[in-house]
């Protein structure tokens, strides 16, 4: 169970192992170690060892994959296996993200496979769900969630399911400065959380972090942080400087 708020920066396809190694020099020097909150960092693939070495001090930060493939092993050139992420120091790995589903063609199908695969390999699974915004204005956003997350969890038994996390990111909110309002943002946690406790009682329910992810930025994430059933923050364009990175997560 995970209690403390999770705060973690989605570089995407920002960050080589040189800049890494510059982004987190500066980073660490003005980021005293965090009692109260966990961090994580998901590189891209290339740079996930530099990063998982230049943290090994710091186990109040952890990476992250941003993505792995369906399949453990075998003849699938360019890809990225779940056990050569946990190899290279990942704990953690991003399934579903948006840019995934909608850039990539990610299907739920594959969310459950790749969701399995990480609970198998016992790193956890950040389940990413969110609605478009055409199924928003549709009325649709708390179906859509509902079915991205009943997907990522089929293959999953409780304890893998009590171990997760859980992401919260509109689409129409990721990378275009809008974001969803706190209050929206508590809505949709709510019925996720309701949604977990289907399968978990409420105590494990409650300690599964679901993180909200869309445009936050400096002057938003307290608030976004402080709304009912929001546990952390998945966060993209505004990570990737070191110093505002860090005074968002101290914030
Ligand atoms: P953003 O991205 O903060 O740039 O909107 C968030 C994400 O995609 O995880």
């Amino acid at each position: 169970m995970h209690r403390k708020p999770v705060i973690a920066a989605n570089w995407k396809l920002n960050h080589g192992p040189t800049d890494a190694k510059h982004f987190l020099q500066r980073f660490l020097a003005q980021t005293p170690r965090q009692q109260d909150r966990t961090l994580i960092f998901f590189p891209s693939a290339i740079t996930l060892t530099t990063v998982a070495d230049a943290l090994k001090d710091r186990p109040d930060i952890w990476v992250g994959a941003q993505n792995v493939y369906s399949e453990p092993q075998g003849a699938f050139t360019g890809e990225n296996s779940v056990l050569m992420a946990r190899d290279a120091g990942a704990r953690v790995v991003l399934v579903g993200h948006s840019e995934r589903r909608h850039v990539f063609g990610e299907t739920d199908a594959s969310t459950t496979k790749k969701c399995a695969l990480t609970a198998q390999a016992r790193l956890i699974p950040m389940l990413c769900v969110g609605e478009t915004l055409a199924e928003r204005e549709a009325g649709t956003t708390a179906s859509v969630v509902e079915r991205q997350f009943a997907a990522g969890i089929a293959e999953l038994d409780d304890a893998q399911i009590a171990s997760m996390m859980l992401a919260y990111e509109p689409v129409w909110a990721i990378g275009t400065g809008r974001t969803a309002t706190p209050e929206d943002a508590s809505d949709i946690h709510g019925v996720l959380r309701r949604a977990l406790t289907t399968c978990l009682d409420e105590r494990a329910a409650a300690g599964v972090p679901i993180l909200y992810g869309g445009s936050v930025n400096r002057g938003n994430a307290s608030t976004l942080l402080t709304a009912p059933d929001v546990d952390g923050l998945l966060v993209g364009g505004a990570s990737l400087d070191p110093d505002a990175w860090s005074s968002i997560v101290r914030s």
